[in-house]
């Protein structure tokens, strides 16, 4: 039997790997889409990851901004819409509208969802800003549990808290209302994410963390290893990669990812954008996330210039009249030219899965024509990589084609984390 973490686990991510054997040499999965190679969703999705866009919901009536959206990416994070102020704009009155309005416009065709955020020092509604105390964090976990509890299911990553630490050499946290209302108020925020919705991962997400070196960098990392060696439910971290001339990429970027990896979570760059939008730097983080197991996705936020909300830096991959910049050539490149996570991650956590499954791998006995099915997991903390293996029998047999569609239902509806491969042998 297995846990309700494992099971949250898996509804999470999902990969098949190394997914088919055919002594027939048959095809198996054929999952690449048929534009795979030639949007950023698809190349991405080939490499078993997500590539994502912040979209703002009164643009979905613009027709060359959906344009794009649906061409072109396979996520979506709400770019106000799902924060505080938004959702329970007077207190206990909750307002999901235009929220709402995203999240069916991305699912309904097939992409997945982040939620961002719920837990943050800005965009406070009113009523929020000015408490304190007790009633302050009471008020902040009832808005974490009725926020997350609406879009269970829905969402396949929250931001539950954004950006709780502070800039600077400190490497501590951020001074905020939710900071005084004590230390723990991250975990908690998290234990209720948790409790509400069992099946999403839970992010940290913040800025300028992206440089190794830096003490803001070493303060998350720091909370995320205590986290994790003390059982506080978190699954990834975010990391919003606003780059510009203050605070641009570093070679330790690729550093970064892998060390908070290697914690045990999974990382996502969350809000990506580049001053002027260097094709060079946006081919370097495309090929820092692929180059690390545990990185699942990349968003960038917003998709035209226009739509930055540093418009004047133009950071994007599409210029103000929707045409495709280089940055946004040498991404695809980049996606398409990467390696793909379907070996055993290459960073490993430190930490044994809490809860693995119990069940065993399971060999059914040989159908008609003699195929047979095996499946055996690979698991971490968060994540597992399944292998499953067909064995077509010989058509001499009568055994009809093997035509198996990717698995169905709520295991394989994280397109974000799922890749299904084939392997055809040789006939013999
Ligand atoms: O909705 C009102 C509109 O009614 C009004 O007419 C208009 C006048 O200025 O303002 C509109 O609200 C603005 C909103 O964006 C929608 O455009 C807010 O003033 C403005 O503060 C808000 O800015 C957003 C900012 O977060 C603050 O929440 C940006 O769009 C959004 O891109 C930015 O996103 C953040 C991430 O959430 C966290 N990481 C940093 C990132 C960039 O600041």
């Amino acid at each position: 039997m297995r846990s309700t973490r494992w099971k949250a686990a898996s509804r999470a991510a999902i990969a098949l790997a190394g997914a088919g054997a055919l002594a027939a040499g048959m095809a198996l999965f054929v999952t690449a889409p048929a534009s795979a190679g030639t949007t950023l969703g698809a190349s991405a999705a080939e490499k078993g990851r997500y590539f994502g866009t912040a979209v703002a919901g009164f643009k979905l009536s613009d027709s060359a901004y959906t344009t794009i959206l649906n061409r072109e990416f396979n996520s979506v994070t709400a770019e106000n819409e799902m924060k505080m102020n938004a959702t329970e704009p007077q207190q206990n009155q909750f307002s999901y509208g235009a929220a709402d309005q995203i999240v069916n416009h991305a699912r309904s065709r097939g992409m997945s969802v982040r939620g961002h955020t719920l837990a943050w020092h800005s965009q406070q509604p009113g009523w929020m800003e000015s408490m304190s105390g007790s009633a302050l964090r009471q008020a902040m976990l009832n808005h974490v549990t009725q926020v997350a509890t609406h879009f269970r299911g829905r969402v396949v990553a929250w931001d539950v808290v954004n950006e709780a630490f502070a800039d600077g050499s400190s490497g501590g946290r951020r001074d905020s209302n939710l900071q005084r209302t004590g230390n723990d108020w991250i975990e908690a925020a998290f234990r209720a994410a948790r409790a509400a919705d069992p099946g999403a991962k839970l992010c940290y997400n913040d800025y300028n963390t992206d440089n190794w070196t830096h003490a803001k960098t070493q303060g998350v990392y720091n909370m995320v290893r205590d986290f994790k060696a003390r059982g506080v439910p978190i699954d990834c971290v975010g990391f919003q990669s606003h780059f510009n001339n203050d605070s641009p990429y570093v070679s330790n970027y690729r550093t970064t990812l892998s060390s908070f990896a290697a914690l045990g979570v999974d990382v996502q760059i969350t809000e990506l954008d580049i001053q002027g939008a260097s094709a060079n730097t946006y081919r370097s983080v495309v090929e820092d996330c692929l180059a690390v197991a545990r990185c699942n996705g990349i968003t960038v936020w917003g998709i035209r210039d226009s739509d930055s909300w540093r418009a004047s830096q133009t950071p994007l991959l599409f210029n103000n009249n929707g045409s495709k910049k280089p940055a946004y050539d040498a991404v695809l490149a980049a996606l398409n030219n990467g390696t793909t996570p379907t070996d055993p991650p290459t960073d490993p956590p430190t930490d044994p899965p809490t809860d693995p499954p119990t069940d065993p791998p399971t060999t059914p006995p040989p159908g008609r024509g003699g195929s047979t099915a095996t499946v055996s997991t690979n698991q971490w903390p968060g994540g597992f990589v399944a292998t499953v293996r067909v064995t077509a029998g010989p058509p001499a047999l009568g055994c009809s084609p093997v035509s198996t569609p990717p698995p169905t239902g709520p295991s394989a509806t994280k397109p974000w984390s799922h890749t299904l491969a084939r392997t055809a042998l040789p006939a013999t």
